[in-house]
Protein backbone atom coordinates (compact mmCIF):
# COMPACT_ATOMS: atom_id res chain seq x y z
CA UNK A 1 0.00 0.00 0.00
CA UNK A 2 1.07 3.80 -0.75
CA UNK A 3 0.50 6.39 1.24
CA UNK A 4 -0.56 9.48 -0.05
CA UNK A 5 -0.92 12.36 2.56
CA UNK A 6 -4.59 14.06 2.72
CA UNK A 7 -4.11 18.11 3.19
CA UNK A 8 -3.06 21.05 1.32
CA UNK A 9 -0.85 22.31 3.70
CA UNK A 10 2.74 23.09 2.58
CA UNK A 11 4.92 22.39 5.80
CA UNK A 12 2.95 19.03 6.21
CA UNK A 13 3.84 18.02 2.84
CA UNK A 14 7.83 18.71 3.22
CA UNK A 15 7.57 17.34 6.79
CA UNK A 16 5.93 14.17 5.37
CA UNK A 17 8.08 13.98 2.07
CA UNK A 18 11.44 14.58 4.30
CA UNK A 19 10.37 11.13 5.51
CA UNK A 20 10.85 9.46 2.64
CA UNK A 21 7.84 7.43 2.30
CA UNK A 22 5.55 10.05 0.81
CA UNK A 23 3.99 8.62 -2.61
CA UNK A 24 1.78 11.38 -3.82
CA UNK A 25 -1.06 14.23 -1.94
CA UNK A 26 -4.55 14.86 -2.35
CA UNK A 27 -6.24 18.18 -1.70
CA UNK A 28 -9.76 19.11 -2.09
CA UNK A 29 -11.95 22.85 -1.27
CA UNK A 30 -11.99 22.25 2.51
CA UNK A 31 -8.44 21.31 2.93
CA UNK A 32 -7.19 24.67 0.81
CA UNK A 33 -9.94 26.53 3.04
CA UNK A 34 -8.27 25.76 6.22
CA UNK A 35 -5.02 26.57 5.52
CA UNK A 36 -6.52 30.10 4.48
CA UNK A 37 -6.13 29.27 0.70
CA UNK A 38 -7.55 31.82 -2.08
CA UNK A 39 -9.25 31.23 -5.18
CA UNK A 40 -7.00 33.33 -7.17
CA UNK A 41 -4.25 31.45 -5.43
CA UNK A 42 -4.90 27.98 -5.97
CA UNK A 43 -3.82 26.90 -9.31
CA UNK A 44 -0.05 28.55 -7.82
CA UNK A 45 -0.39 26.28 -4.59
CA UNK A 46 -0.57 23.27 -6.68
CA UNK A 47 2.16 23.95 -8.85
CA UNK A 48 3.94 24.50 -5.32
CA UNK A 49 2.73 21.16 -3.71
CA UNK A 50 4.42 19.26 -6.95
CA UNK A 51 7.45 20.88 -6.96
CA UNK A 52 8.04 19.45 -2.98
CA UNK A 53 6.83 16.14 -3.85
CA UNK A 54 8.36 16.04 -7.60
CA UNK A 55 6.81 14.35 -10.70
CA UNK A 56 6.77 10.90 -9.55
CA UNK A 57 4.60 11.81 -6.93
CA UNK A 58 0.57 12.04 -8.89
CA UNK A 59 -1.35 15.67 -6.93
CA UNK A 60 -4.86 15.09 -6.43
CA UNK A 61 -6.55 18.85 -7.19
CA UNK A 62 -10.43 19.05 -7.26
CA UNK A 63 -12.00 20.61 -9.98
CA UNK A 64 -15.67 22.22 -8.18
CA UNK A 65 -17.35 22.51 -11.72
CA UNK A 66 -20.99 21.06 -11.99
CA UNK A 67 -21.37 19.99 -15.85
CA UNK A 68 -18.88 17.75 -17.72
CA UNK A 69 -18.13 20.95 -20.04
CA UNK A 70 -17.06 22.87 -17.49
CA UNK A 71 -15.35 19.92 -15.81
CA UNK A 72 -13.42 19.25 -19.23
CA UNK A 73 -12.11 22.96 -19.57
CA UNK A 74 -11.10 23.20 -15.56
CA UNK A 75 -9.35 19.38 -16.07
CA UNK A 76 -7.34 20.88 -18.95
CA UNK A 77 -6.29 23.83 -16.81
CA UNK A 78 -5.40 22.00 -13.62
CA UNK A 79 -3.41 18.93 -15.51
CA UNK A 80 -1.40 21.98 -17.62
CA UNK A 81 0.10 23.24 -14.26
CA UNK A 82 2.42 20.15 -14.06
CA UNK A 83 2.34 16.59 -15.47
CA UNK A 84 1.96 15.05 -11.89
CA UNK A 85 -1.22 16.64 -11.57
CA UNK A 86 -4.70 14.79 -11.27
CA UNK A 87 -7.72 16.24 -11.58
CA UNK A 88 -10.03 15.36 -9.01
CA UNK A 89 -13.84 14.65 -10.12
CA UNK A 90 -16.71 13.46 -7.78
CA UNK A 91 -18.40 10.35 -9.12
CA UNK A 92 -22.03 11.55 -10.77
CA UNK A 93 -22.91 11.69 -14.10
CA UNK A 94 -21.38 14.65 -15.10
CA UNK A 95 -18.07 13.71 -13.17
CA UNK A 96 -18.46 10.23 -15.31
CA UNK A 97 -18.88 12.15 -18.81
CA UNK A 98 -16.00 14.23 -18.14
CA UNK A 99 -13.74 11.68 -16.95
CA UNK A 100 -14.59 9.58 -20.40
CA UNK A 101 -13.64 13.06 -22.05
CA UNK A 102 -9.77 13.62 -19.73
CA UNK A 103 -9.44 10.18 -19.66
CA UNK A 104 -9.43 10.31 -23.90
CA UNK A 105 -7.14 12.96 -23.38
CA UNK A 106 -4.21 11.59 -21.71
CA UNK A 107 -5.42 13.48 -18.43
CA UNK A 108 -5.56 11.41 -15.44
CA UNK A 109 -8.19 11.57 -13.11
CA UNK A 110 -9.26 10.58 -9.65
CA UNK A 111 -13.05 9.87 -9.52
CA UNK A 112 -13.47 11.17 -6.10
CA UNK A 113 -16.93 10.85 -2.87
CA UNK A 114 -17.24 7.34 -4.28
CA UNK A 115 -19.73 5.53 -1.49
CA UNK A 116 -20.43 2.17 -3.89
CA UNK A 117 -19.33 -0.83 -5.79
CA UNK A 118 -21.65 0.06 -8.82
CA UNK A 119 -19.89 3.97 -8.60
CA UNK A 120 -16.29 2.70 -7.96
CA UNK A 121 -16.98 0.51 -11.17
CA UNK A 122 -18.82 3.34 -13.36
CA UNK A 123 -15.54 5.36 -12.63
CA UNK A 124 -13.16 2.29 -13.71
CA UNK A 125 -15.32 1.90 -16.78
CA UNK A 126 -15.03 5.49 -17.26
CA UNK A 127 -11.17 5.75 -17.72
CA UNK A 128 -10.56 6.72 -13.60
CA UNK A 129 -6.83 6.19 -13.23
CA UNK A 130 -7.88 6.57 -9.26
CA UNK A 131 -10.70 5.73 -7.24
CA UNK A 132 -11.54 7.81 -3.91
CA UNK A 133 -13.80 5.79 -1.25
CA UNK A 134 -14.72 7.77 1.87
CA UNK A 135 -14.19 5.56 5.21
CA UNK A 136 -15.13 8.22 8.01
CA UNK A 137 -17.94 10.04 6.02
CA UNK A 138 -19.47 6.51 6.14
CA UNK A 139 -18.79 5.40 9.35
CA UNK A 140 -20.43 9.29 10.08
CA UNK A 141 -23.75 8.34 8.96
CA UNK A 142 -23.84 4.92 11.15
CA UNK A 143 -22.47 2.61 8.02
CA UNK A 144 -19.34 0.67 7.98
CA UNK A 145 -16.85 2.92 5.98
CA UNK A 146 -14.34 0.31 5.90
CA UNK A 147 -16.41 -2.36 4.85
CA UNK A 148 -17.52 -0.55 1.73
CA UNK A 149 -13.96 0.33 0.77
CA UNK A 150 -13.36 -3.36 1.22
CA UNK A 151 -16.13 -4.41 -0.98
CA UNK A 152 -14.93 -1.91 -3.01
CA UNK A 153 -11.70 -2.91 -3.51
CA UNK A 154 -12.51 -6.87 -4.39
CA UNK A 155 -15.13 -5.56 -6.57
CA UNK A 156 -12.52 -3.35 -8.95
CA UNK A 157 -9.87 -6.35 -8.26
CA UNK A 158 -12.44 -8.66 -9.86
CA UNK A 159 -12.17 -7.24 -13.57
CA UNK A 160 -8.96 -5.82 -15.86
CA UNK A 161 -9.94 -2.05 -16.40
CA UNK A 162 -6.61 -1.48 -18.44
CA UNK A 163 -8.55 -0.91 -21.83
CA UNK A 164 -10.45 1.96 -20.10
CA UNK A 165 -7.24 3.79 -18.69
CA UNK A 166 -5.26 6.37 -19.66
CA UNK A 167 -2.05 4.50 -21.29
CA UNK A 168 -3.52 1.06 -20.23
CA UNK A 169 -2.84 1.77 -16.79
CA UNK A 170 -3.84 -0.22 -13.95
CA UNK A 171 -6.80 1.68 -11.82
CA UNK A 172 -6.14 2.03 -8.29
CA UNK A 173 -8.16 2.86 -5.06
CA UNK A 174 -7.28 5.53 -2.52
CA UNK A 175 -9.23 4.90 0.18
CA UNK A 176 -9.64 8.67 1.80
CA UNK A 177 -11.75 9.95 4.75
CA UNK A 178 -9.23 8.45 6.93
CA UNK A 179 -9.19 9.17 10.65
CA UNK A 180 -7.68 6.90 12.61
CA UNK A 181 -4.29 4.48 12.38
CA UNK A 182 -6.77 1.39 12.38
CA UNK A 183 -8.34 2.61 9.19
CA UNK A 184 -4.96 2.30 7.31
CA UNK A 185 -3.94 -1.15 9.47
CA UNK A 186 -7.04 -2.36 8.03
CA UNK A 187 -7.20 -1.15 4.45
CA UNK A 188 -3.69 -2.60 4.23
CA UNK A 189 -5.03 -6.03 5.35
CA UNK A 190 -7.53 -5.69 2.53
CA UNK A 191 -4.93 -4.48 -0.46
CA UNK A 192 -5.96 -0.72 -0.94
CA UNK A 193 -3.41 0.25 -3.63
CA UNK A 194 -3.17 3.96 -1.22
CA UNK A 195 -4.51 5.15 1.88
CA UNK A 196 -4.43 8.86 1.78
CA UNK A 197 -4.10 9.93 5.56
CA UNK A 198 -3.97 13.53 7.54
CA UNK A 199 -0.71 14.91 8.57
CA UNK A 200 -1.93 14.41 12.27
CA UNK A 201 -2.56 10.60 11.47
CA UNK A 202 0.19 9.67 9.58
CA UNK A 203 2.39 10.89 12.53
CA UNK A 204 0.70 8.70 15.04
CA UNK A 205 1.79 5.74 12.61
CA UNK A 206 5.06 6.16 12.96
CA UNK A 207 4.61 5.76 17.10
CA UNK A 208 4.67 3.01 18.68
CA UNK A 209 4.64 3.66 22.91
CA UNK A 210 6.89 0.52 23.29
CA UNK A 211 9.59 1.29 20.65
CA UNK A 212 9.33 4.50 22.37
CA UNK A 213 10.17 2.84 25.50
CA UNK A 214 12.64 0.48 23.59
CA UNK A 215 14.96 3.94 22.50
CA UNK A 216 14.73 5.20 25.91
CA UNK A 217 15.79 1.64 27.57
CA UNK A 218 19.15 1.91 24.68
CA UNK A 219 19.57 5.10 25.83
CA UNK A 220 20.01 4.64 29.62
CA UNK A 221 21.88 1.36 29.36
CA UNK A 222 23.89 3.27 26.22
CA UNK A 223 24.98 5.76 29.66
CA UNK A 224 25.58 2.40 31.79
CA UNK A 225 28.65 1.21 29.63
CA UNK A 226 30.00 4.51 28.03
O1 LIG B 1 -9.63 12.82 0.58
C1 LIG B 1 -10.92 13.05 1.08
C2 LIG B 1 -10.86 13.44 2.51
O2 LIG B 1 -10.16 14.63 2.63
C3 LIG B 1 -12.14 13.60 3.21
O3 LIG B 1 -11.85 13.46 4.56
O4 LIG B 1 -12.21 13.64 6.96
O5 LIG B 1 -13.20 15.35 5.39
O6 LIG B 1 -14.10 13.05 5.49
P1 LIG B 1 -12.89 13.90 5.66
Amino acid sequence: MKFFLDTADLAEIEEANSWGALAGVTTNPTLYSRIGGKLDDFHGHIKKICDIVGEDCPVSAESVAMTRDEIVADGRVLAAIASNVVVKVPTCIEGLAATRALADEGIRVNMTLCFSVPQAILAARAGARYISPFIGRFDDISEDGLDQVQQIVQAIGNYDFTDNTVNGEQVEIIAASIRSANHVTQCALFGADIATVPFNVMKKLVKHPLTDAGIEAFLNDWEKVK
